[in-house]
């Protein structure tokens, strides 16, 4: 059976279908080790589906193409190895330091990855957020959100969702790092952002990524839309365009995230109004009332 080594160092993290990352030194230098692991038959069946954003070997599939290895405005630490065996697959990069970049360098290096030519492969993840959706739908849609005041609000827009993704999905479609948040945006290299975690590359369209960085960091949502607008190539797609996308995406994951935090907590005694701070749900809700003014834009 894998194991990490003795003298690993564990890094926070690890996904659903991650065993762990670790901080290594070999001899040559400091690298990350990930293991990723190989579903079983009680996983999910959408950890097998290549377009699917949980498909579980992308991050592999994006290191040994080196598709991202030299894209402009975001690309992947540089790698060390990758090795498969029966059970997972074992992703070794070199370690990458932590520039500490500001919330707009990252927006705008995100927008300028949307000129990266990323070929049109198999694996490469397709309407991130229509699939959360639905595996939310598939649970009864954002119930526990509507036993809070912002159910009007909640089910108003679960009902313009299906009319929202398909205005998004009209939009130009560019690629995606789809997870593009500061703990992923880690090191700069010249005017780049050295990024890590590509488990949901894809395509999506233009203005998504910035939506869901916008959830993550410090700034505004007005600022970080200028300085991804910047980063753009000319032309490819106007304001109100890349405004569209960015709301829907940060106001779908956020209301998402939202609801997934209170239904943890909702089971147990007592009413759901005084759960509000409750340490596990109070940074979900607080991060859903900074898009108000996006939730708003998104009734009219
Ligand atoms: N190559 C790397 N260099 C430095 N830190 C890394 C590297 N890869 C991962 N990390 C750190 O480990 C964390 C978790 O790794 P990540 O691949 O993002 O896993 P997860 O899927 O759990 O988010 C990252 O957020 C980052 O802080
Ligand atoms: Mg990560």
């Amino acid at each position: 059976m894998w194991q990490p080594e003795p003298g690993w160092q564990r890094l926070p993290g690890a996904g659903p279908s991650t065993l762990g990352v670790w901080a290594a030194r070999e001899d040559d230098g400091d690298v990350v080790v990930k293991r990723l692991l190989a579903p079983t038959p009680h996983d999910p069946p959408e950890y097998l589906q290549p377009t699917h954003p949980a498909y579980w070997r992308r991050a592999a599939e994006v290191a040994e193409s080196g598709v991202v290895a030299g894209t402009p405005g975001l690309r992947e630490a540089e790698l060390v190895r990758v090795r498969e065996d029966a059970e997972g697959i074992t992703l070794v990069h070199r370690r990458v330091p932590e520039a500490g970049s500001s919330g707009l360098f990252l927006a705008r290096s995100v927008g300028r990855f949307a000129q990266a030519e990323v070929p049109d492969l198999p694996w490469l993840a397709r309407d991130q957020l229509g699939a959360r959706l639905s595996q939310v739908e598939r649970r009864g849609g954002w119930a526990t959100l509507d036993r809070t005041p912002v159910a009007d609000v909640a089910h108003h827009l679960w009902l313009r969702r299906e009319a929202l993704l398909g205005q998004v999905a009209a939009l130009p479609q560019v690629p995606q790092h789809g997870d593009p948040v500061p703990a992923n945006l880690l090191g700069h290299q010249g005017d780049d952002v050295v990024a890590v975690d590509w488990s949901t590359l894809g395509r999506g369209p233009v203005g998504g990524d910035l939506g869901y960085l916008s959830l993550s960091t410090r700034e505004a949502f007005e600022p970080l839309f200028i300085a991804y607008f910047t980063g753009l190539p000319d032309g490819l797609a106007s304001p109100e365009q890349v405004m569209l996308a960015a709301r829907v995406t940060a106001v779908y994951t956020v209301l998402t995230r939202a609801d997934w935090a209170l239904a943890r907590v909702a089971g147990g005694e007592g009413a759901l109004a005084g759960k509000f701070r409750h340490p596990s749900v109070a940074p979900y809700l607080l991060a859903m009332q900074r898009q108000f003014t996006q939730i708003e834009a998104l009734l009219t």
